[in-house]
């Protein structure tokens, strides 16, 4: 019997990857050529974060943000991570980004030193986006369910995926846990603003506004306000629904499944969550980030 990292390898095997020190990226090698020399503009903002930790969540905060139109207003640009690309788009996600007007928000899910170059010269603000890794493994899980050109993950049971999780050299992007590490490297750069999906569950309109005012274009509380309820999971997922955002003949509503913190705690069992527990601890002691896993 094929041991759940097989089964996964299996179903991936077609996507175009890119390795670099036996970690795999989507997109092929030629792509991130384009992407390492990508043409930055001075006002990009740069989201990025591990997949499934709220990147089209603060990508929609970031469109109402930079802009000064009535809310209602608001165009919302199509928005793919740099270095994918759905078979069934006629254009690629770099091809959008440089018709899409200034300012442009960016979004990837590659390590810093994957980025384009003139990012990682610092030429855009970056937005880091982190969510707690047992919400996140849930999260991808069901992700993999519903986005069928990954594959098909009909059979593939939670456990499987769990299993998965923990083979970084299995899962696009590595493990969550150096993802994250490498990333939190630059915590403290001038550029970058660290943001947790949690905070923002918490108070968004707070959350608004500390992004506005990192993007030094700070909005009134009634604006802030405003905007969080335009970005509440409901609102969000009713208006994604309505957009024409296909990625993968699915709209932006795939990326809207629960929205919770601690989901979790309904497909953990006892011996995942202590064996979770003993890792984060030992990947993650030594870093001073405090992550809620519950509410
Ligand atoms: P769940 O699968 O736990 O529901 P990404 O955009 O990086 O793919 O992340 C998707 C996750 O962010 C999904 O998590 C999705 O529901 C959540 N999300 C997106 N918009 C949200 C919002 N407005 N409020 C709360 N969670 C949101």
């Amino acid at each position: 019997m094929a041991t759940a990292t097989e089964r996964y390898n299996k179903l991936l095997h077609q996507s175009p990857r890119y390795t670099v020190n036996g970690l795999w990226y989507p997109g092929s090698a030629e792509r991130h050529e384009k992407i390492r020399e990508f043409p930055i503009r001075s006002d990009d903002i740069t989201v990025a974060c591990y997949p499934k930790s709220g990147t089209h969540w603060v990508e929609r905060i970031l469109h109402f943000v930079t802009s000064d139109e009535d809310l209602d207003n608001v165009k919302h640009y199509p928005s793919i991570p740099m270095e994918v690309s759905p078979p069934n788009l006629p254009k690629t996600s770099l091809d959008l980004l440089e018709e899409s007007p200034s300012p442009r928000v960016i979004s990837t899910h590659l390590p810093f030193e994957l980025c384009p170059r003139e990012i990682q010269e610092g030429k855009s603000k970056i937005i880091l986006v982190i969510r707690n890794p047992k919400d996140v493994a849930v999260s991808h899980f069901y992700f993999h369910k519903k986005i069928k050109s990954i594959g098909s993950f009909t059979d593939f049971a939670w456990q499987d995926f769990f299993e998965v999780f923990f083979s970084p050299d299995t899962l696009p992007y590595g493990s969550w846990f150096s993802h994250t590490k490498k990333w939190l490297q630059h915590r403290n750069d001038p550029n970058l603003l660290l943001v947790k999906f949690e905070d923002l569950k918490t108070d968004l309109t707070n959350g608004v506004s500390r992004i506005a005012e990192f993007l030094g274009r700070p909005v009134s509380g009634n604006r802030a306000a405003a905007i969080a309820a335009k970005c509440q999971f409901d609102n969000m997922k009713k208006e994604g629904e309505s957009e024409d955002r296909e990625v993968d003949n699915i709209g932006i509503s795939v990326f809207m499944r629960k929205g919770q913190v601690g989901d979790w705690k309904s497909h953990f069992t006892v011996a995942q969550n202590e064996m979770f527990d003993e890792v984060y601890q030992r990947e993650m002691g030594d870093t001073d980030l405090a992550i809620q896993f519950e509410t």
